[in-house]
C-alpha cells in the first residue's frame, strides 16, 4: 500500500511540475514500470461494434486489462461517458494510473460528415483543408477521441484501388501539402488542448501501389519511386509534427511494410528523426505469417517490433509474446523502453497525464456534435471540393426561373451515399440530397420532378420509362450518376471503372431526348465516362461531399458559388491505360504518330479523358507568358517566376495557378513534368493579378544516379498553367 501511495505521489507530483520537460516526465514513469506494464502500453485492442448500429464500446475483459496495466490503447471506443468509464479504470484502478489513448478513424468527420479526402484534395486549398480537419478534431474530441488514424497520405495512381478515395490523389507535391494541412488541422498548435487530436500518417508505405489496384496486394517498385513518389507526403507529415504513423499491410519487393527495418527504422527514425510512435495496421503484425516471413505469432511480433512497430493493433502478438521475447533476450529492454517512451511521450503531449478526462464531458459533447457551425464548415468545404469537368456553351450556371427541372438518377435522392466510405458516425438523416438541395435553392419557383431511373448497380431498366417521361416534360435534366458509397474504401477495389449497372444506358436514353443534360457525379475514384464527356452538356464531379452535398451542388449549379476545384488525379479514358498519371517518364521512344515503334497502344490513345489539375470555372482565365527573374542560376540560388493571370470572364472567381518543372537531362531520368508549386487566387471579373513563384534549390533536387538528393546543373523547363496540360513554357539553366 505504501508503495502504491508513493508511486501515485511520484507520478502526479511530477505531472504538476511544469518545469519538468516531457522527456523527464516520461522517464519518471518508465522507471516505475514492470516488464508487463511496459508491454501493456504497446497493446491496442478494438471495442466491439454493435451490429446494425454504429455504436461501439469496450469488450468484456477490457476493464480488467486496463486495471492490470495490460493495455495502452483502445480503438473504436467513443462517447464522453463510454470513454470516461474505461479511462477511470485505467487511471484510478491500475497500479501506475497511466491513461489510455483512444483512437478512431476520423477520416472526413466524426458525426458531421465532411467531403471525402479526395474531394477535399480537389480544392487544392490547404488552408480550407486544415480548417476542415480542425473542425473534425473539435467534434471528435468532444466525444472522447484522442487520436485519429488520419491523414491517409498514400499516393494512388490506380483508380481501381478503392482506397484512392481516402487520400489526396496521384501527386507527391499536392499530397504533401494536403498531408501537412491535415496534420496541422487535427493537431493544432498545442496537442494538450482539449480540442486537438493526435494525427496518424498512414499507411507507411507504398500501400497505394497495390498491383492491379487490388487492395492489400503486393507492391513492387524501386527505391527511387519510393523516395520520389510514395514517401514525400509522409515526410511532410513528419515536418508538420505528426504524432503517430501507421505501418501498412502491403509488402514492397518482398518485405512487408510492417516488418520493414528500412522503412520504420532507417528512414523514419534515423533519417527523419520521428519521435512519435508507430502503430501497426489492424493485425498487420499477425499477417506477417500469411505474408510468409514469420513462422508463428511470436516470430511475427519479434519481426514487427524489431522493425519499429511500437504498438500492436489487434494482433495480440505483443500481448502474448513480447515479455517472453524480452526475457529470452531476443528483444532488449532498452528497445522496449524506447517504444514505451514514444507512446508515453504522445500521452504526455496530449496532456492525458494532467487530465485524463478532459475529452470526456457529456455536456460539451452534446453542445458540440452536429452543431450549426460544423454544418456550415462542411458546406464551405463541399463547395470548394467540386470540380466542373465540362460546361458546353456555358450552360451553367442555370437560371433560377426554370419552369420544370427533371432530377434523375440513383444518386439524386440518396441520403446514404453522399456520406461516402469511412463516414464514422455520419447519419443519412443529416444529408441534404441533390433533390433537397435544389428544392432548398428554388423553393416552389420551379417544378422539380424526380425519377430514380435505375439503381446504382442493378441491371433493371424498368425505371427508364418513368424517367424519360419526366424528362420529356422538363426544360433541363440534372442527372445524378456514379457509385454507391460502399464501392470505394477498404477492400473495395473494382476491376472496371465504368459507371456501374445500367446507368450509362439510362444516360444514353436521356441524351436522345435532346434535352440539356447536366451530370452530377458522385464517386470515390476516377471513372471512365467517355460517353458523358462527349454527350452531356455539363458535368460536375462532386465525389462524396458529406452532409451538405445537395446544398453545395445547388450553389454551384445556380451560380451562387463559382467552382474552382481541380482534379488531384488523372481520369483515364480506358481501364487499359492504367496506370495513368501526368508525371510519367518520357521513355526512349515517346509516342510519335509517324513512327510505329514508339510507346502507344494499337487500339487506344495515350491521352487521358481529363488530366491532372483540370477543372473549369464560370470565369475564364488567360495566362501571360512566364517571366523569369534570371535565365541562369547557380545550384544554391533561387529563381522567381511570375505570370499575369487575367479573369476574362463575366464572373468573379478563383483560379489555381499551377507550376510544373522538368529537368531536361539528368543522371537518372526525370518525369516529363512535376508539380512544384501552386497558388489559389481570387480575381474579380476583368481583373489581372501577378502570381509569383520562387523556385528554390529544393524544388530542383532529385535522387541522382547514386541516390544522392542534389541539384544537377543543366537545363530546366518550367510550365505555368491552369492544369497539367494547358501550360505556358520557359527555359532556364542551372550552372555549376
Ligand atoms: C484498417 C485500415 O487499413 C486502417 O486504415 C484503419 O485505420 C484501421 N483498420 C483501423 O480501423
Amino acid at each position: 500500500m505504501k508503495k502504491i501511495i508513493f508511486i501515485y505521489f511520484f507520478i502526479f507530483s511530477i505531472s504538476f511540475a511544469q518545469q519538468k520537460t516531457i522527456e523527464q516526465r516520461v522517464d519518471s514513469v518508465l522507471v516505475l514500470m514492470t516488464l508487463d506494464e511496459k508491454v501493456g502500453q504497446l497493446v491496442q485492442y478494438s471495442g466491439g461494434w454493435d451490429t446494425g448500429t454504429k455504436t461501439s464500446k469496450p469488450k468484456a475483459g477490457h476493464d480488467q486489462l486496463a486495471r492490470e496495466g495490460k493495455i495502452g490503447s483502445l480503438l473504436n471506443i467513443f462517447g464522453a461517458e463510454i470513454t470516461k468509464n474505461i479511462q477511470k479504470v485505467a487511471v484510478e484502478e491500475s497500479r501506475l494510473k497511466i491513461p489510455l489513448i483512444f483512437g478512431l478513424d476520423v477520416i472526413h468527420g466524426f458525426r458531421t460528415t465532411f467531403p471525402v479526402p479526395i474531394a477535399e484534395a480537389s480544392s487544392w486549398d490547404p488552408v480550407a483543408v486544415e480548417l476542415s480537419a480542425r473542425w473534425q478534431a473539435i467534434e471528435a474530441t468532444a466525444s472522447g477521441i484522442h487520436w485519429t488514424f488520419n491523414p491517409m497520405v498514400d499516393i494512388a495512381r490506380d483508380p481501381r484501388w478503392g482506397r484512392i478515395v481516402e487520400g489526396s490523389g496521384e501527386d507527391a507535391y499536392l499530397g504533401s501539402k494536403m498531408a501537412a494541412a491535415r496534420v496541422k488541422g487535427y493537431q493544432g498548435d498545442d496537442l494538450s488542448l482539449s480540442n486537438t487530436i493526435v494525427a496518424c500518417a498512414k499507411h507507411f508505405a507504398g500501400y497505394g501501389a497495390a498491383e492491379g489496384g487490388r487492395d492489400y496486394n503486393t507492391a513492387d517498385f524501386s527505391e527511387r519511386t519510393l523516395r520520389e513518389i510514395y514517401l514525400p507526403p509522409f515526410k511532410a507529415a513528419v515536418d508538420a509534427g505528426v504524432g503517430t504513423f501507421m505501418a501498412a499491410f502491403n509488402e514492397i519487393g518482398g518485405i512487408p511494410s510492417s516488418a520493414s527495418v528500412h522503412l520504420l527504422t532507417n528512414i523514419l527514425r534515423d533519417e527523419w528523426k520521428f519521435d512519435g510512435f508507430v502503430v501497426s495496421d489492424w493485425n498487420s503484425i499477425g499477417e506477417l505469417i500469411p505474408h510468409g516471413v514469420a513462422k508463428d505469432l511470436k516470430h511475427a511480433g519479434e519481426l514487427g517490433f524489431k522493425a519499429g512497430v511500437d504498438m500492436d493493433m489487434e494482433a495480440s502478438a505483443y500481448f502474448n509474446h513480447l515479455s517472453q521475447l524480452v526475457t529470452e533476450k531476443k528483444i532488449s529492454m532498452q528497445q522496449l523502453d524506447e517504444s514505451v517512451r514514444r507512446i508515453l511521450r504522445i500521452k504526455f503531449r496530449l496532456g492525458l497525464f494532467d487530465d485524463p478526462f478532459k475529452y470526456c464531458n457529456a455536456e460539451i459533447e452534446t453542445q458540440t456534435l452536429r452543431s450549426e457551425k460544423l454544418f456550415k464548415a462542411s458546406l464551405d468545404m463541399a463547395r470548394r471540393s467540386i470540380v466542373m469537368l465540362k460546361n458546353e456553351k456555358n450552360i451553367l450556371p442555370l437560371k433560377k426561373d426554370l419552369r420544370q427541372i427533371a432530377v434523375i438518377g440513383p444518386l439524386a435522392e440518396s441520403k446514404n451515399d453522399p456520406l461516402g466510405p469511412w463516414n464514422q458516425q455520419g447519419n443519412p438523416d443529416d444529408v441534404v440530397t441533390v433533390l433537397k438541395g435544389l428544392q432548398n435553392k428554388l423553393g416552389d419557383k420551379s417544378n422539380i420532378v424526380y425519377s430514380e431511373g435505375c439503381s446504382v448497380d442493378g441491371d433493371s431498366k424498368a425505371g427508364f420509362e418513368h424517367a424519360l417521361n419526366v424528362v420529356k416534360n422538363s426544360e433541363i435534366v440534372i442527372l445524378c450518376l456514379g457509385e454507391s458509397l460502399n464501392m470505394s474504401g477498404e477492400a473495395r477495389s473494382r476491376a472496371t471503372i465504368d459507371l456501374p449497372g445500367v446507368q450509362e444506358d439510362l444516360a444514353r436514353e436521356i441524351v436522345k431526348s435532346g434535352k440539356p443534360v447536366i451530370v452530377v457525379l458522385m464517386n470515390g475514384r476516377p471513372l471512365t465516362i467517355n460517353f458523358l464527356s462527349e454527350n452531356a452538356n455539363a458535368i460536375l464531379e462532386a465525389w462524396f461531399l458529406g452532409v451538405q452535398s445537395g446544398n453545395a451542388i445547388a450553389d454551384v449549379l445556380f451560380g451562387d458559388y463559382n467552382p474552382s476545384g481541380k482534379l488531384p488525379v488523372t481520369f483515364p479514358k480506358h481501364i487499359g491505360q492504367i496506370p495513368m498519371y501526368y508525371n510519367f517518364k518520357n521513355t526512349g521512344r515517346p509516342y510519335n504518330p509517324n513512327d510505329f515503334y514508339t510507346s502507344y497502344y494499337l487500339d487506344y490513345s495515350n491521352t487521358p479523358l481529363y488530366p491532372f489539375g483540370f477543372g473549369l470555372s464560370y470565369s475564364s482565365f488567360e495566362y501571360s507568358d512566364p517571366v523569369l527573374s534570371k535565365k541562369e542560376i547557380s545550384k544554391n540560388e533561387s529563381l522567381r517566376i511570375s505570370v499575369n493571370v487575367i479573369n476574362t470572364g463575366q464572373y468573379d472567381g478563383e483560379e489555381i495557378v499551377q507550376l510544373y518543372i522538368r529537368d531536361l537531362v539528368g543522371s537518372a531520368t526525370r518525369p516529363i513534368k512535376e508539380l512544384k508549386d501552386f497558388a489559389k487566387i481570387f480575381l474579380k471579373a476583368g481583373e489581372t493579378k501577378k502570381v509569383e513563384f520562387t523556385v528554390t534549390p529544393e524544388k530542383l533536387k532529385f535522387y541522382d544516379i547514386n541516390m544522392n538528393y542534389v541539384v544537377e546543373p543543366g537545363e530546366f523547363k518550367i510550365f505555368v498553367g491552369t492544369n497539367s496540360v494547358d501550360v505556358k513554357e520557359a527555359l532556364f539553366s542551372v550552372v555549376d
